[in-house]
């Protein structure tokens, strides 16, 4: 039997994971929105699709979450997007609202799945569906990081015109503006980048990084980056229905790991049929252990404001 996820949110993130997955023949797709007509459109399209793209994943719309039941994943994208000007923590308030009533939805008809969290801001968010899912910290991740190594990648690849394939690189750190680009630990074919680029145009790789998401959300304008998002979830989920036992860079809740208690922050992650599988801890120097106190202190103060 092939395993189920359902999708939270039938936007752009949403509708394009559905796509990905279904293309991939990875899972039978959910996909729930409380817009009524969206997701059916969006499902009934993409079954449409599958004789064509020669996938037999089922996907359905709905607006109604007993469609969800015994899902393996689900994939949390609800929320309102950014416009340009506003900050992901802009936000805050009324994601948490809509991520705490998805939560309960999800839990009451999927009381084992595994929880990925996409909405805004997103360690926060995910902070939230932990809270209130009450689900053990292995099956409640957050998807930042491979997105924010990914952009890290793409400008790597076009600095230095290789193929992205050859490109490996780690950013830690909430999903923010202090987030934690690392470039020593950024390769190109095996190689560190600082022996490859001098530390101004890594800098600035770092800075447009940081800003990744803005920068798409001021080019767009009328909502945020969903191709790359949309991309990185499906590797996570990819990773755990296949078991993959795959390191990448999520939002996990920490417990004294990097010198972080009780918050979800981005680091390596092994993912895994269990969800997250192990925490990997690197050794940071004092500069980068201060960049990402620095970032979890920001996370903090965002989860101090909605008391999760
Ligand atoms: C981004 O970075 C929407 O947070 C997402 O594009």
């Amino acid at each position: 039997m092939r395993k189920k996820v359902t999708v939270v949110g039938a936007g752009m993130v949403g509708g394009t994971t559905a796509h990905r997955l279904a293309d991939k023949e990875l899972c039978d797709v959910v996909v729930i929105d409380i817009i009524e007509g969206l997701p059916q459109g969006k499902g009934l399209d993409l079954a449409e699709s599958a004789p064509i793209e020669g996938y037999d994943s089922r996907v359905q719309g709905t607006n109604d979450y007993k469609d969800t039941a015994n899902s393996d994943i689900v994939i949390i994208t609800a929320g309102l997007p950014r416009k340009p000007g506003m900050s992901r923590d802009d936000l805050l308030k009324k994601n948490y609202d809509i991520v705490k009533q998805t939560t309960e939805q999800v839990v009451k008809y999927s009381p084992n799945c595994i929880l990925i969290v996409v909405s805004n801001p997103l360690d926060a968010m995910a902070q939230t569906a932990y809270k209130v899912s009450g689900f053990s910290k292995n099956r409640v991740i957050g998807m930042a990081g491979v997105l924010d190594s990914a952009r890290m990648s793409t400008f790597i690849a076009m600095e230095l015109n290789v193929s992205v394939e050859n490109v490996t690189t780690f950013v830690l750190g909430g999903h923010g503006d202090t987030m934690v680009p690392l470039a020593r630990y950024s390769t190109v074919a095996g190689i560190p980048l600082p022996d490859l680029l001098p530390a101004d145009k890594i800098e600035a790789i770092v800075s447009r990084t940081r800003k990744g998401g803005a920068e798409i959300v001021n080019l767009l304008k009328t909502g945020s980056a969903f191709y790359a998002p949309s991309a990185a979830v499906v590797e996570m989920v990819e990773a755990i229905l296949k078991d993959k036992k795959k390191i990448l860079p999520c939002a996990a809740y920490l417990e004294g790991e990097y010198g972080v208690q009780g918050l979800f922050v981005g680091v390596p992650v092994k993912l895994g049929a269990r969800g997250i599988e192990q925490i990997i801890e690197i050794k940071l120097t004092a500069e980068e252990q201060a960049a990402l106190k620095k970032s979890a202190d920001s996370v903090k103060e965002l989860v101090g404001i909605i008391g999760v």
